[in-house]
């Protein structure tokens, strides 16, 4: 079995991939860091496992990308490179919020529309997205976004593509140990630790998704599924006043 996993010289994506490789799947690797890939494959179990550099935030390599799955039959494509911003709105630049919608959105988009139309029964095509996809979050009010749309998208094509055997998961993580945090500008021990997830967890949890084909939207972690339940009897007024309260401006 053939696995793409963007994302995946380190953290969440790299996770998933060595319990994959544990089971003898075959996995492409792909990210910017050509350095991070070669470690990175050299730490998965087995052998046969590809690497692939590219920068999913620019046109050039997503076309690139998207002919690699157009010619080889992946069974499983998971979008996984994603990066986030923390701060106000209109201090961050305004480019580097466009680049990250780049990875986040079309890359995601451009990489799920080839993979499906060629996909056939059994294949799996699993979008990583977030909690503040389902929340919101002022002070990483784009990254928020980009997630909610990624949201949005994974249950519909999950409907649009269930009655032919493809399984498709929007996958949300809530706050997780990994470099995620240092590159969005944030600190990953501001977080309560009642809620983090390491990386390994939240990998293991995608993966028995994956093997159950069963819900559309699945969010990571029991106490990160709680808060989303208590947060579902709330006016979402509150929600975004809760979120903004103890999100990165602080309130602000
Ligand atoms: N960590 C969290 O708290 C958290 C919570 C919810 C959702 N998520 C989501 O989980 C996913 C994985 O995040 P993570 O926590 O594992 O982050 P991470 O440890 O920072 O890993 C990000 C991966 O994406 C790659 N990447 C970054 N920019 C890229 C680009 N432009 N093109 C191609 N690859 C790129 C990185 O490698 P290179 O640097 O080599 O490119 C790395 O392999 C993301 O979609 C993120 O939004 C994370």
């Amino acid at each position: 079995m053939k696995i793409l996993i963007t994302g995946s010289s380190e953290g969440i994506g790299l996770e998933v991939a060595k319990i994959l490789a544990n089971e003898n799947k075959k996995i492409t690797l792909v990210s910017r860091s050509k350095e991070k890939l070669e470690k990175a494959r050299a730490s998965l179990h087995g052998s046969g496992h590809q690497i692939i550099v590219a920068d999913l935030s620019t046109t050039e390599d997503i076309e690139m990308l998207k002919e690699i799955i157009e010619t080889n039959k992946y069974d499983v494509l998971i979008n996984n490179a994603g990066v986030g911003m923390y701060g106000r709105f209109t201090d961050m630049l305004l480019p580097e919020q466009t680049k990250m919608m780049n990875l986040n959105i079309n890359a995601l988009t451009t990489l799920s529309y080839y993979y499906l139309r060629q996909a056939k029964s059994g294949d799996a095509l699993v979008n990583i997205s977030s909690m503040v996809g389902i929340t919101g979050y002022p002070g990483a009010s784009v990254y928020a976004g980009t997630k909610g749309y990624v949201t949005k998208l994974s249950e519909s094509l999950w409907w649009e593509n269930k009655n032919k055997g493809i399984y498709v998961l929007g996958f949300c993580p809530g706050a997780t140990y990994t470099n995620f945090h240092d590159v969005a500008g944030t600190d990953k021990n501001s977080f309560s630790k009642s809620i983090m997830q390491t990386p390994e967890q939240v990998a293991l949890e995608l993966v028995n998704a994956l093997k159950k084909r069963k819900k559309p939207i699945i969010v990571s972690g029991g106490t990160n599924r709680f808060l989303l339940f208590v947060l579902k009897m709330m006016s979402r007024k509150m929600v975004v006043n809760m979120m903004g309260k103890f999100g990165p401006l602080k309130g602000e």
